[in-house]
């Protein structure tokens, strides 16, 4: 996809998924991270809202900073997240905005990262584990398949670099995605 400009079927198929699909696999994400609702959550690659608007819900006391560097999507989160006083949608490049480091309880990248050029992920990682608190959690989730997607070791190896360990590691199958990896990370 290019992510800049969609293709009006791209942007049918994201507005079916954001009613149909989403409360089914971003809601059922969110729900499993078990948030107490105080965190800090940053979402990397938010597209148009879709998992910042079940982050949103379940923060009662906390918030969610999506981050996109699509003008597109991040204006289409904008608008959808608009009201919502514990959501704030970014639109740049995680590695130039002024976090501050340790300051995220929760780190969410969901079917991002294999989009992103290899030479750039380690520095999108670092980035990540700098901003990631001392007993913060990076989630990720990928698809592995060979013709679209990136490897459960690369992802592994991204975030040992970074100084992050593995604690959790889970393998599913998606019709839309094929085989997917499940990784969450901890300083
Ligand atoms: C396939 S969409 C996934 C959206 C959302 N995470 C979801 O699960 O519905 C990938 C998104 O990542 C964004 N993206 C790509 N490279 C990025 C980067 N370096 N930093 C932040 N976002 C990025 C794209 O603009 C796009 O909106």
């Amino acid at each position: 996809m290019d992510f800049e400009q969609p293709s009006l079927l791209e942007r049918v198929v994201e507005n079916l998924t954001w009613y149909v699909l989403a409360p089914h696999v971003h809601g059922r994400f969110v729900r499993n991270l078990q948030l107490k609702g105080g965190e800090h959550v940053l979402e990397l690659g938010c597209g148009g809202g879709m998992m910042t608007r079940f982050l949103s819900d379940t923060l009662t006391d906390g918030t969610v900073a999506g981050i996109d560097t699509s003008r597109y999507w991040a204006d289409v989160a904008r608008k959808r997240m608009s009201g919502r006083r514990n959501a704030q949608i970014i639109c740049g490049d995680v590695r130039e905005l002024p976090l501050e480091p340790g300051s995220q309880d929760v780190e969410i990248v969901h079917l991002v990262l294999h989009d992103i050029p290899s030479v750039e992920r380690q520095s999108i990682i670092d980035a990540l584990a700098t901003a990631l608190a001392g007993n913060g959690r990076l989630h990720i989730k990928e698809p592995t398949r060979e013709s679209h997607g990136m490897s459960a070791e690369e992802i592994h190896d991204l975030c040992a670099c970074a100084g992050l360990r593995e604690l959790r590691r889970e393998h599913s199958s998606s019709i839309f995605t094929g085989p997917l990896y499940y990784g969450v990370y901890c300083h």
